[in-house]
């Protein structure tokens, strides 16, 4: 596994964007605590690290290129960029196709299904959720809704009711 090789080229990437280097360490912390819940073995834990990592490295291309951060254009941008990054290290071919399919979906799911983008997808959602949803206007039984809704993993409901609900 090269977690560490790949975070400092995410690093040297983002450079003095530092807001969006944090993002990627916490959604990273996040799949790694959701990798440790999930109870069976269907998942690749390289796919997700490495996913986690890179998810938003599309931004920023997109922002240069089309000046937006929708998230049509970091999906286009962020695989290639994945790649680029990825190839630099031994990392098996069927990984990085997995890792690059996670980061081109990231905003959009449904169209992959697999337990590993499940779990990216949750992490993401564990660090947005209190940005993109005013927690303290709604009650117990609308965040339990929400969460429901939202989260695609088991894992990732528990985790977001543990950390949410108290
Ligand atoms: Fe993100």
């Amino acid at each position: 596994m090269y977690k560490k090789e790949i975070i400092n080229e995410m690093k040297n990437y983002f450079g003095d964007d530092h807001k969006r280097i944090q993002h990627a360490l916490k959604v990273t912390s996040y799949a790694e605590k959701l990798i440790s819940l999930h109870q069976e073995k269907d998942i690749n834990q390289e796919v997700i690290i490495y996913s986690a990592i890179l998810h938003d490295i599309g931004i920023k291309n997109a922002e240069k290129k089309y000046n937006s951060s929708a998230p049509k254009y970091q999906e286009i941008e962020g695989p290639p960029v994945a790649r680029d990054i990825l190839n630099r290290f031994p990392i098996e071919e069927l990984i990085i196709k997995e890792v690059c399919e996670i980061i081109g979906n990231h905003h959009s799911p449904g169209k992959f299904n697999s337990n590993n983008f499940k779990i990216l997808y949750d992490a993401d959602w564990l660090v947005n959720l209190p940005d993109e949803y005013d927690l303290s206007a709604k009650n117990k039984e609308e965040i339990i809704r929400v969460i429901d809704k939202l989260y695609l993993s088991e894992a990732g409901k528990r985790l977001a009711k543990r950390q949410f609900l108290s």
